[in-house]
């Protein structure tokens, strides 16, 4: 199997990879740095290619898009993976929220791009999206910038497209389904000061990142579509559909995909 593996080069990413690529499976990670992106691919046990791209930016989504339609002319999964919780607010070139970009808007333009080279989509969700108050007007922008709440704002903004994801794609056989990996110990999140100090404490108890990767693992052999997935159980999705069909056309305008 070809699989892609956004933000592949550390965390939940890299122990997806490493799974994978033991499992015999060929394995193509997307980093932002060239340099911790090769040093990972150097270390999977097995067969791994690198694309260098940065998904904050749409220029960026659209080139690792294209690399990996060079690399991969069929993939069999592709795992969006890559995510932050940013602990203050910063643009992207494009004038975006940056977590917004690369939580929401780089999985929705690179299923649009690639969808005739696609088989599976594993979304690697939060399970904190029930915590989210998305404003598509605001939330984008970061007007509504919060450094706890956002993270939960932008990965709502990414669950409310699965379920049309899932119809577009029904009767081309593209199956996505989306899967909270758990609280795992990584570098997410990771900020200074004492809620740094606090988090770095806590997150000894953590589990570690191949525990987070197991369920996701598992989903890229997976054949449900438009499902929720807490860990290896499946849960209700809940996101309201209008804010769904908001987002999605939204997002269609702001990677100029539409
Ligand atoms: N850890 C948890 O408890 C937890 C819980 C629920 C969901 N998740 C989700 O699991 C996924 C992986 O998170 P993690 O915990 O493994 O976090 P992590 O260790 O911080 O890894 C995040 C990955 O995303 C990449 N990334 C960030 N911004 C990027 C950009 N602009 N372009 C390309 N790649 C970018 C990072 O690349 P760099 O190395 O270059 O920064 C890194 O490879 C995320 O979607 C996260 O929301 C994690």
């Amino acid at each position: 199997m070809n699989v892609v593996v956004t933000g592949g080069n550390r965390g939940i990413g890299y122990a997806v990879c490493a799974e994978l690529a033991r499992r015999g499976h060929r394995v193509v990670v997307v980093a932002r740095d060239a340099a911790r992106g090769e040093q990972a691919v150097r270390s999977l046990p097995g067969e791994a290619e690198l694309v260098v791209g940065d998904l904050s930016a749409v220029a960026g989504m659209r080139s690792v898009a294209e690399r990996l339609a060079e690399v991969c002319p069929r993939i069999d999964v592709l795992v969006h993976n890559a995510g932050l919780w940013p602990s203050k607010l910063t643009r992207t070139a494009d004038g975006l929220e940056e977590a917004f970009a690369v939580n929401h808007l780089a999985p929705y333009t690179l299923n649009r791009l690639l969808e005739e080279r696609l088989t599976r989509v594993v979304q690697v969700s939060a399970g904190l999206y029930v915590k989210g108050k998305a404003d598509p007007a605001r939330t984008a922008y970061g007007l509504d910038f919060h450094p706890l709440r956002t993270y939960a704002d932008t990965k709502l903004c990414n669950a409310a497209l699965l379920p049309l994801f899932a119809e577009r794609w029904r009767t081309r056989g593209v199956t996505i389904d989306a899967v909270h990996p758990g609280v795992i110990n990584t570098g997410l999140g990771a900020r200074g000061g004492p809620v740094g100090l606090l988090l770095r404490a806590a997150k000894r108890f953590w589990k570690t990142p191949d525990q987070g990767a197991a369920p996701v693992v598992a989903l890229t052999a997976g054949s449900t579509t438009g499902r929720y997935y807490d860990g290896l159980k499946e849960i209700p999705l809940t996101v309201d559909r209008d804010l769904g069909l908001r987002l999605w056309e939204q997002a269609g305008k702001l990677s100029g995909v539409a």
